[in-house]
């Protein structure tokens, strides 16, 4: 008993530490996720004909499915539907709502915490506001990293987005293979404080995310879509759009 008395009481301060930073339902980060359709529609075997990043969501750190009683109604966004429409699409359904219901009960009822995104038309507004100032895509091209048949290296693609935003992005793949020498450029996120200031995606990573993943968790191995942390060793495919 004696011996594992310490151990326990370093278990006990580490674990009210981590708690203790921030409130525990506030988010202290919020991750805006983009995707490459063309890998995105690789693997699910969807016909986007979209050539450029679309938004995947934007996720809170803290929380999945706040608010069951908050229903999704599209007709409180009605004037944001048309820019929804083409930066947001849903690209297994392109004339359905459903991609960004599920979202907002996974996501939105959890970024509906903090008083700047309190209501549906707050958050599709505020995931627009910040896609459209990142215009990720655009910084990309700018910079030379362009779908095509030659691989990148990882570091080149980082970099790029590192140097031009000044924050580290957390940016994911797909394996093709478990032997395969070569990774599919599929997700790109960039991290935000509660004042939509950039922050390093790396920071502030808690216990609820780490133990909550889902489909899209932000965290680790996405299982469902096959997206994982890129390898920074691995050569990087980015393909261009068939
Ligand atoms: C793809 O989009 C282009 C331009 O928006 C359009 O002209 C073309 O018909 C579309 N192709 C298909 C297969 O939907
Ligand atoms: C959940 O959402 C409903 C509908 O907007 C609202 O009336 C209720 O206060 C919310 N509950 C919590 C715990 O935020
Ligand atoms: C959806 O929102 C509109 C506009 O605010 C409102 O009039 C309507 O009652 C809402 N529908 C439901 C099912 O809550």
């Amino acid at each position: 008993m004696r011996l594992c008395s310490p151990l326990l009481v370093c278990l006990a301060a580490g674990l009210s530490s981590a708690f203790v930073i921030s409130p525990l339902h506030m988010w202290t980060k919020i991750i805006l996720t983009h995707h490459w359709p063309t890998t995105f529609c690789s693997m699910e075997h969807c016909h986007p004909n979209i050539s450029y990043w679309t938004l995947h969501g934007l996720w809170p750190d803290k929380g999945i499915d706040c608010n069951s009683s908050w229903h999704f109604n599209s007709s409180q966004i009605e004037d944001l539907l048309p820019d929804m429409k083409k930066s947001w699409p849903d690209l297994l359904n392109p004339t359905s709502a459903s991609f960004w219901k599920y979202e907002w009960h996974k996501h939105g009822t959890c970024a509906a915490k903090a008083e700047s995104l309190n209501s549906q038309h707050k958050y599709f507004s505020k995931a627009l506001e910040l896609y459209h100032k990142l215009d990720l895509d655009s910084i990309l091209r700018k910079f030379d990293i362009i779908p095509s048949d030659k691989y990148y290296a990882f570091s080149q693609i980082e970099g790029v987005i590192e140097n031009f935003y000044g924050v580290k992005p957390k940016i994911q793949c797909v394996h093709p293979s478990k032997n395969a020498d070569f990774q599919i450029l599929g997700q790109i996120e960039i991290c935000f404080n509660p004042d939509f200031t950039l922050l390093n995606c790396e920071k502030q990573i808690t216990m609820e995310t780490i133990s909550k993943g889902g489909w899209d968790s932000p965290v680790g191995v996405d299982k469902a879509s096959g997206f994982s942390v890129c390898d920074h060793d691995m050569p990087v495919y980015y393909p261009p759009f068939q």
